[in-house]
């Protein structure tokens, strides 16, 4: 049976990628004193509504969401409402500032599924509460650049641009507003429902003819009060200062309504079509929205699907995260008992090792440690069994040595340390 449309399966071949760039993920947390907040995988709906806003795509067709015994639950679509609601409800905001937590799992949105874009994707994101700072903008830009060169990824694209404060967008409304009303209906069916709603979503649009038909409107990065035009070059003056290329696309507004002041996305092209692998913000006003006091926040998130395929796309070479430090090899009931014992207490100490469990030739197993490029081999057939004297193979260098059973153990240990 086939997995639902837009959901995959990750098989054991790939697994230890997914192992190896999580590890990385982590690594980077801990370097900059990020720490884990786990949240449910489905939420109450109306956190979404108001976290995220009635107007996006998100809410308005990408959600997954359900009834039952009268609670309306939606699965997650993205983690920053919910790390909010957590730290509203735990009181986090009480601790000392700033906060800085990171999740990753799995969120879901009904989208048409494509390369890099599924129904069930997962996210590593990272969320800044209680500080402004700029340094802290750019920091949170230059973590994802960080993980990006450690993964070995080339060829990015960072946009940056401000969507200012509610204050500077609201004379930008009435702008926007009067300089489309004269082409509204030649607009999409969508930008003409955000005409209404939220214009400044309308610069987003990627359909080429809302593009051409706003090349002249007003962007908001020339209507930005003092206090945000202060804060956008503070940013780019860090990101300068730590030499991170950056290109500012004033019709970078993004799809999420919690966006205020810095807003960025790095892409990459070798996937296809320009995609977008880790998008972000800062979000003053979210905490406040749903129900806890005011304090900024800014993070991004990164697709790790999207982040994975990048690799391969680059040729990235993704060191394999297993390996068998021995693999035993035995013929008949009374050699293999013996060898399950010295499994047993080499894997208490820590060893990666396998075993025949087929009664296989003796042939066949030391084929199956091959595949598995062990890197010693205990061999007790017949005569080993008898002279209680077993065969240790050095399957790197094809050295082998004749040890007395007793000291199989220490033999090995000595010989991987
Ligand atoms: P977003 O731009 O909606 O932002 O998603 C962030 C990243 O998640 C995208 O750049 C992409 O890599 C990945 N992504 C999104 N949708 C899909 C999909 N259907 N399939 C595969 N990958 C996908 C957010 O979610 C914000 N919460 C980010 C954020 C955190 N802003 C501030 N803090």
């Amino acid at each position: 049976m086939n997995a639902p449309r837009g959901t995959y399966d990750v098989l054991p071949t790939e697994t230890s990628k997914w192992q190896y760039i999580e590890g990385k993920i982590r690594d980077w947390c801990n370097r900059y004193q990020f720490q884990e907040i786990r949240t449910p995988i489905f939420e109450y709906t109306q956190l979404f509504q108001r976290g995220v806003g009635d107007t996006t795509d998100i809410v308005q067709k990408e959600m997954y969401t359900f009834t039952i015994h009268e609670d309306s639950l939606t699965l997650r679509p993205e983690g920053t409402a919910s790390t909010v609601r957590a730290v509203i409800k735990h009181k986090l905001y009480a601790q000392p500032q700033p906060l800085k937590l990171y999740y990753m799992g799995p969120m879901f949105r009904y989208e048409r599924p494509q390369a890099g874009r599924n129904r069930q994707f997962t996210q590593f994101g990272l969320e800044v509460l209680g500080t402004e700072h700029p340094s802290i903008d750019a920091e949170v830009i230059v973590f994802a650049y960080q993980l990006f060169s450690d993964l070995g990824l080339k060829n990015l694209k960072l946009d940056i641009n401000s969507v200012g404060c509610p204050k500077c967008r609201k004379d930008h409304k009435e702008k926007m507003m009067q300089s489309l009303s004269l082409i509204r209906q030649d607009l999409c069916k969508d930008c003409d429902t955000r005409f209404e709603k939220n214009p400044l979503r309308i610069l987003d649009c990627k359909n080429e003819t809302c593009k051409e038909l706003t090349k002249d409107a007003p962007m908001l990065i020339n209507h930005l009060c003092e206090d945000c035009n202060d804060h956008y070059s503070k940013v780019k003056t860090y990101l300068q200062a730590l030499q991170i290329p950056f290109n500012e696309n004033p019709r970078l507004v993004r799809g999420l309504d919690y966006y205020t002041q810095t807003a960025f996305e790095i892409m990459e092209d070798s996937i296809g079509a320009m995609s977008t692998i880790c998008g972000g913000g800062r979000y003053n006003g979210l905490v406040e929205q749903l129900g806890g006091p005011a304090t900024p926040g800014i993070g991004f998130a990164i697709g790790l699907e999207r982040l994975l395929l990048a690799m391969e796309a680059q040729k990235v070479e993704i060191p394999t995260m297993n390996h068998t430090d021995v693999y035993a090899v035995s013929l008949g009931q009374d050699a293999d008992v013996i060898c399950s014992q010295w499994v047993f207490e080499l894997r208490n100490k820590g060893l990666s090792i396998e075993k025949d469990y087929l009664s296989r030739s003796m042939k066949a197993q030391l084929k199956a440690a091959d595949r598995l490029k062990a890197k010693h081999v205990i061999i007790v057939g017949e005569t080993e069994l008898e002279t209680r004297v077993a065969i240790i193979r050095n399957m790197e260098t094809s050295e082998q040595q004749s040890i007395p059973f007793e000291k199989v153990v220490d033999y090995i240990l000595g010989g991987i340390q």
